[in-house]
């Protein structure tokens, strides 16, 4: 098996407690990345025509081994992105250490607009600290990306985002919506799908308007949206499908070596046991095994008859797989 991208939760403890978190189950475990493993997983990683890590958590700036683990990817000619809340990034010494140690991208998470609301969706005081961190990382002379997860359907998000964005400055987001949180007897759906498409009309109409740079991940079949809108986002490249489940093209590793199906699957790894990096021959044994087949062969499948005939599939891909596992693409896909 190769894969040209891997995502490594080096670590499930995190700085924020966000509400809408689909790992918010495994906050409390306290398992960190075993940095000698790490480093023997890249290796392999390496072998199997990796050309970009992206660390992720937990908060991985949090990671004992941060910095080693970046230089390290850095020294095995692999790019090194992380996923961040980005309040670590407030102290300028960190700031700068991060940055030598040769990181690639950096995408900073936003989770409110105010210090109250912040706390209530993380249950701690990071805007502040965010942003300074934003700010330390552009007097570096580096531009992180910020990321935003559309949580609610209210228009009024949508207005203080943007007053957000024109206050702080801040020239380009990258929008995402909430997905469900898997859990044992299903799944929680945050947001209804046609709430969302809904949202996006909201968005292109109000982003266009005050003239701001967006793209938003769809997670839905595109055709929930008004077919004239959704004409405008295509022809502006304001879409994008970063699920690279379909493609399998991604591998995902969770902080015991254990592989998931998606980030999404924190709780659900598709073997209990570790992959031993150092048995070159233990990733394809797993990607050999019933249920990984049976996964991908799942996640290919196109969810509604109608789909196998639609012009879009190949940018649409039916919709994040996770909301099939408790609705009915019938009742959505038009
Ligand atoms: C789990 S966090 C880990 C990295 C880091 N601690 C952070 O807050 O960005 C990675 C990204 O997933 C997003 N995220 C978390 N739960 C989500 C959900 N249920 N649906 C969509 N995105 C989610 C977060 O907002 C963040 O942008």
């Amino acid at each position: 098996m190769n894969f040209s991208t891997a995502w490594l939760t080096t670590n499930r403890t995190c700085n924020n407690h966000c509400t809408w978190c689909y790992a918010k189950n495994t906050l409390g475990n306290s398992q960190i990345m075993d940095f000698e493993n790490a480093k023997i997983a890249i290796k392999e990683l390496k072998k199997r025509g990796v050309k970009r890590i992206i660390l992720i958590g937990g908060e991985p700036t949090i990671y004992p081994n941060f910095i080693q683990i970046i230089r390290y990817i850095r020294s095995n000619n692999m790019l090194v992105s992380i996923a961040t809340n980005g309040r670590m990034f407030k102290d300028m010494r960190f700031a700068t250490e991060v940055l030598s140690a040769g990181i690639t991208t950096i995408d900073i998470s936003l989770k409110a607009f105010s210090e109250e609301e912040y706390k209530k969706n993380t249950n701690s005081y990071g805007l502040e600290e965010m942003l300074r961190g934003y700010s330390n990382l552009k007097q570096l002379g580096f531009k992180p990306s910020i990321s935003y997860v559309l949580v609610n359907n209210r228009e009024e998000t949508i207005d203080n985002l943007i007053n957000f964005l024109l206050e702080k400055d801040i020239s380009q987001i990258s929008l995402q919506f909430v997905k469900p949180i898997l859990n044992l007897s299903g799944c929680e759906l945050p947001m209804d799908l046609t709430e969302m498409s809904s949202l996006v009309e909201i968005i292109y109409n109000k982003m266009t308007n005050k003239k701001i740079n967006y793209s938003i991940g769809i997670p839905f079949p595109l055709c929930l949206i008004d077919s004239n809108i959704l004409t405008h986002l295509i022809r502006e490249r304001r879409i994008f499908n970063c699920c690279h489940v379909p493609k399998g093209s991604g591998i995902n590793i969770d902080e015991n070596f254990k592989i998931i199906p998606c980030n999404h699957f924190a709780e659900f790894p598709f073997s209990d046991t570790p992959i031993d990096f150092s048995n070159e021959k233990a990733l394809d044994n797993l990607y050999n095994t019933e249920i990984v087949q049976h996964f991908k062969n799942l996640s290919k499948c196109y969810p509604a008859k109608k789909c196998q005939t639609c012009n879009l599939w190949s940018q649409c891909g039916g919709g994040c797989f996770t909301y099939w596992l408790s609705l009915d693409p019938n009742d959505y896909i038009r």
